[in-house]
């Protein structure tokens, strides 16, 4: 999954407390990988952010290869160099500069080169970008990406183009991803895009603008032809994806997060459903029900907390407080026994006391997360929480408050993986172990890695019954049985 690029690693060790990425950040720099054929030009992308980003540039791919464009891993080949950038926290827009002033050297020998911005970052940044780094001759946001062969044609011309408009409907529902960088087994579905709620510290809403969900008829046939084509394991992607709610033109009937998961469900018993991102508020117990009926839908449930203290989570906007998120971590352990719950978590949100951090501590410890992605306040402009609150927080205090998070996060995922050992999993084969090429690498229901033996005539996307020998704090590992 990583990039091998040196730049990007060096970057990596620049993100030193943020220890534990989401899916999002470990992509980082991650290059698409399509075929090159003989298209005679060709571009270039890495994507950087969070998996909603990583799947739009599979749409963004989609849109060029069908303007003539052929891909290339190698940044010196091509014409079009393209970043689709994160700016949730600043270190994720400090890491897309770092990569432009690499992209402003390939340029240099390359005159005619086009560098081409896209995502949060271009929205967030607009026009301003071309001003801000020269060296940018296309900032497109994340809802333009059907206008890229114009603007990259315009740039061709030497006129350089910013298309930033955010819509209130395009889902690119009838774009079909490319899907080539993939390990033909999973993949991500957007199921919808934007978001609607406020939460104080992000900046998503700005990025991304309103929430709208995706024609589900539109996302049963994606599923379909994944599954057609051997993919084993779907993950339906939105910030927030309880709220899903499309209306069927014909019938006028609304259809609901739990109806779709169902819908897509149907699809195959084979084929594995995921989602992501859980909102707390949301999340009703219809949903759970859905998981439990069907056994191709994992128990695994994404649900950030982001703060243990209910006085945090007001000023943080989420609408929910501490006994409200309990109340649903409970009722997932009742509806779903063996369902594994993780979390995001901020430390050093403005005002918060060591008392409070303490609440985020002791919840951790009472919701036994599986894992969590952790990381500490950084204020972003425009916010709610930047025009409102101070960021008094010392950087130290933050750093030391994630350090103790990071640090009982890693005992409890300890803790619950050794209760692991002995028991059997089905698992679906993702492909080779990343140390070695005669273990295989799956994932169970819970989302937990298991690392285990090949045996003849297996291969990634067939499904093993795997029992647990020995554990880490990330990892099970242990022999087909
Ligand atoms: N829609 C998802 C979150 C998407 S952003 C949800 O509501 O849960 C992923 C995570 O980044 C958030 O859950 C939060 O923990 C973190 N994050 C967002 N803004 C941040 C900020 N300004 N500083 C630090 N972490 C932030
Ligand atoms: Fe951001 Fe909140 Fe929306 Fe998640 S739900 S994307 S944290 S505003
Ligand atoms: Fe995702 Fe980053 Fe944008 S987390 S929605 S790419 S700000």
């Amino acid at each position: 999954m990583y990039n091998d690029n040196p730049t990007i690693k060096d970057v990596k060790k620049d993100l030193n407390l943020e220890l534990n990425k989401p899916l999002s950040e470990k992509r980082q720099g991650e290059v698409l990988d399509l075929p090159s054929d003989t298209a005679q030009k060709k571009f270039y992308i890495e994507s950087y952010g969070c998996q909603m980003n990583f799947s739009d540039s599979e749409i963004v791919a989609s849109v060029l290869a069908k303007d003539g464009f052929g891909s290339t891993r190698n940044m010196e080949e091509a014409d079009l160099i393209l970043i689709n950038t994160c700016s949730i926290r600043e270190k994720a827009e400090d890491t897309v500069r770092k990569r432009l002033s690499v992209f402003n050297k390939a340029k240099k020998n390359k005159p005619e080169l086009i560098v081409g911005v896209l995502g949060c970052m271009a929205e967030r940044l607009k026009k301003k970008f071309l001003e801000e780094e020269k060296i940018v001759d296309i900032v497109v946001g994340p809802d333009a990406y059907r206008d890229l062969p114009v603007l990259v044609a315009g740039a061709e011309d030497g006129n350089k183009g910013v298309n930033v408009f955010l819509s209130r409907e395009e889902t690119y529902a009838d774009i079909s991803p490319l899907r080539l960088g993939s390990n033909g087994v999973s993949a991500f579905i957007s199921i919808m895009r934007g978001c609607d709620n406020m939460c104080s510290f992000c900046v998503v809403p700005f990025t991304r603008g309103r929430e709208r969900s995706r024609d589900a008829f539109s996302i049963v046939a994606e599923a379909q032809d994944l599954f057609d084509r051997g993919y084993r394991e779907v993950t339906l992607l939105g910030q927030n994806v309880d709220s899903y709610k499309w209306e069927n033109p014909e019938s006028k009937k609304n259809v609901s997060f739990a109806e779709l998961m169902e819908m897509v469900a149907l699809v195959s018993p084979d084929l594995r459903v995921r989602f992501s991102t859980s909102h707390p508020k949301d999340m009703t117990d219809d949903v759970l029900y859905t998981m439990a009926k069907y056994e191709n839908i994992c128990n695994y449930i994404h649900l950030p907390v982001q703060s243990g203290s209910s006085r945090i989570l007001k000023l943080m906007n989420r609408t929910y407080d501490r006994d409200w998120y309990k109340e649903r971590v409970e009722s997932i352990y009742r509806i779903i026994p063996d369902c594994a719950i993780s979390s995001d978590i901020i430390a050093g949100f403005c005002t918060e006391t060591e008392e409070e951090h303490q609440e985020t501590l002791s919840i951790i410890k009472w919701a036994k997360y599986s894992m969590s992605y952790m990381f500490f306040y950084s204020e972003r402009p425009g916010t709610l929480a930047a025009k409102k609150y101070d960021d008094d927080i010392p950087l130290e205090v933050k750093k030391r408050r994630l350090t103790e998070i990071v640090e009982l996060q890693t005992s409890i995922s300890r803790d619950e993986n050794m209760k692991d050992i002995g028991k059997t999993f089905r698992v679906l084969i993702e492909g080779d172990s990343k140390k070695s090429s005669s273990d295989f690498k799956g994932r169970n229901s819970q989302n937990k890695m298991l690392i285990f033996p090949k045996m003849p005539n297996l291969k990634p996307g067939d499904y093993v019954e795997v029992k647990v020998l020995s554990s880490t704090s990330a990892t099970l590992k242990g022999e087909i049985v």
